[in-house]
């Protein structure tokens, strides 16, 4: 494993295919999930702490998430029993700030051989030869990585950061814009080409309100009205 090479996919690249058993099933990935966004996310292990807290997270999210056309697929090196026994004991007996009785819903895949891990750049010997790190692929409706986040074994994810990504990518393909450090829906969005002819294309309406820091960065705003109606159809 230490002197392995791996290929790690990088953004822009179609997400590499497996087929794989999950306590939800068998699924392909990723054209069972053409049409929609999914985040597939790799934890180190089952029955660990970090991991339930953050399994327990994603899973109240889940509805949210789903009602931004995204879907949730988890992963481990543990086997389909051990993730069984793992998601019923979450379900069963963990209490934690305020969550209980909470189901995972979403695919969680079993990867005893660390092929998909493998394939997925989810193990990182330097951290550890056995587990897979915290691994984070937003992958499109086309099937393409749009982002890609790790995290150590140590460090639980912080979620509202995840769908902000998520919702922040859904508005930049919607609008055809960019977004800006720390954005959240309601605030101004970057108009990318900010030079002569991006902002030449602007319609008027919009140019009324762009404001232009130097000629290279350039603002406009979009409701959070409209990033709601336009990305989650609401
Ligand atoms: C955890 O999820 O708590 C954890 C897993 C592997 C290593 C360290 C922490």
């Amino acid at each position: 494993m230490e002197n392995e090479i791996i290929a790690m996919p990088r953004i822009g690249d179609k997400a590499p295919e497996f087929k794989a058993v999950t306590t939800q099933g068998e699924i392909n990935f990723p054209s069972d999930f053409n049409g929609s966004w999914v985040i597939l996310f790799s934890h180190p292990a089952d029955f660990t702490p970090v991991c339930t807290s953050e399994f327990m997270t994603f899973a109240t999210l889940e509805k949210q998430f789903n009602e931004a056309n995204c879907k949730l697929v988890g992963l481990s090196v543990d086997g389909l029993y051990s993730h069984i026994a793992w998601l019923r004991t979450i379900k069963e007996k963990i209490e934690y700030k305020g969550m209980k009785d909470v189901e995972v819903k979403f695919p969680l895949i079993e990867d005893i051989t660390m092929e998909v891990a493998k394939k997925y750049g989810m193990m990182m010997p330097g951290e550890s030869s056995t587990k897979a790190v915290r691994a984070v692929f937003f992958v499109d409706p086309k099937g393409i990585i749009r982002a890609i986040i790790y995290y150590p074994l140590s460090l639980g994810r912080n979620f509202d950061e995840l769908y902000r990504a998520l919702i922040a990518m859904q508005t930049a393909d919607e609008f055809s814009i960019a977004t800006p450090a720390d954005w959240r829906p309601g605030d101004d969005v970057i108009i990318p080409t900010a030079g002569s002819c991006g902002v030449a294309k602007e319609r008027m309406e919009d140019k009324k309100n762009m404001k232009c820091y130097d000629w290279f960065f350039c603002t406009k705003p979009i409701s959070k009205e409209d990033v709601e109606r336009k990305v989650l159809n609401k």
